[in-house]
């Protein structure tokens, strides 16, 4: 099979396409041929030695994808053979099959195209445990997304105004707000941190309700000041570059809640918690509530061109692969 690899952590131009022996199905494994891999913005730190997770050389990166089961390990259960399938893997996807855990992957309904299925897990997965699980986000609060364009901010977006909220949408260029508003954002702010906090004020009447923050960086503390009484700060991501340090006596003052989002561990800690939010997901998909909004299709051989998007700051919804 063809696979896009990396045999050293030295960033996405030095992923090569190699051919590879197909893998073999173990125990309670189900071999899976991928249709479309998605792209996150962790797969650019992945390849780079840079993420959390390290998994060993050579690897195939490519945290998820949908594709159609085509043989079934011993003791496999809960998918059949051609049934089309959500693979969400860590890694792998940018490859033409992957063998996984049977119980990983997530049947897709007739109604959602591959387009949509391959990158809901992890942008839709993570927003809607952040703003339904943590924040308990309530039909009229105020909630700001910093990098509403990208993969799991523009998620937020469209999640939080089916909530019920109302959405105040940060990015970085007003073509990518027009993208957030087409998403239902009701207000949108180009985000300067030197007038971030004065802005969201404004438009919120005094104080926002909840930040969600993918972005991090010298956004963070004119976001964490932009809270009124009792407002919820959402940790998801720091895609500016550093992690912010955050006073406390703001925390104090203004009885805020910081909450930490790491969708990774919930999924493994509450399976069926994360089972029930991507039916849901999928279901709000079929009804037409949901975009799952697609930035390009690139073939495999074009993947500079597709991980360039993400280090560009350039992605406007999902990044998809062809393997
Ligand atoms: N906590 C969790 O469980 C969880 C789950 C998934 C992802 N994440 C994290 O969430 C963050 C966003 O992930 P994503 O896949 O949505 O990424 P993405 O699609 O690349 O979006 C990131 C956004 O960040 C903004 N940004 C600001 N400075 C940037 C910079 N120097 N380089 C790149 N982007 C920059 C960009 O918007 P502007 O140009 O408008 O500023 C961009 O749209 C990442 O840190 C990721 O690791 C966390």
């Amino acid at each position: 099979m063809r696979a896009l690899l990396c045999t050293r952590l030295e960033g996405p131009e030095h992923l090569e396409v190699v051919e590879r022996p197909d893998p073999v199905p173990g125990p309670g494994q189900a071999l899976v041929r991928i249709r479309l891999a998605a792209l996150n913005f962790f797969d650019t730190l992945i390849v780079a030695g840079r993420y959390q997770v390290k998994p060993p050389l050579p690897f195939s990166p490519g945290g998820e994808g949908v594709g159609v089961v085509e043989a079934l390990g011993e003791g496999a259960s809960g998918v059949a053979v051609g049934d089309r399938v959500i693979v969400h893997a860590g890694h792998g996807c940018c490859a033409e099959r992957i063998a996984i855990d049977a119980a990983k992957l997530t049947p897709v309904p007739d109604g959602v195209p591959d387009e949509q299925a391959a990158g809901l897990t992890i942008t839709y997965g993570t927003s809607l445990h952040a703003l339904a699980n943590r924040a308990r986000l309530r039909p009229g609060e105020w909630m700001a997304v910093l990098g509403a364009s990208g993969g799991v901010g523009l998620a937020a977006v469209e999640l939080g105004r089916l909530m019920g909220a109302r959405v105040i949408a940060c990015a970085s260029s007003e073509e990518k707000l027009a993208v957030a508003r087409a998403h239902g954002a009701e207000a949108t702010l180009v985000y300067d941190p030197a007038t971030l906090k004065d802005a969201l004020r404004q438009v919120s009447g005094g104080g926002v309700d909840v930040v969600y923050d993918a972005v991090g960086d010298a956004y963070a503390e004119p976001a964490l000041r932009a809270l009124g009484w009792r407002g919820r700060y959402l940790v998801i991501g720091f895609a500016a570059g550093a992690i912010p340090r955050l006073p406390l006596n703001l925390i104090l003052l203004k009885e805020l809640d910081v909450q930490g989002v790491h969708w990774g561990a919930f999924l493994d800690r509450e399976p069926a918690a994360h089972q029930a939010d991507q039916r849901r997901l999928l279901g709000w998909v079929a009804e037409g509530k949901l975009t799952a909004q697609v930035h390009g299709v690139y073939p495999l051989a074009e993947f500079p061109e597709a991980f360039g998007l993400l280090t560009r700051r350039a992605a406007v919804g999902k990044v998809l692969l062809r393997p």
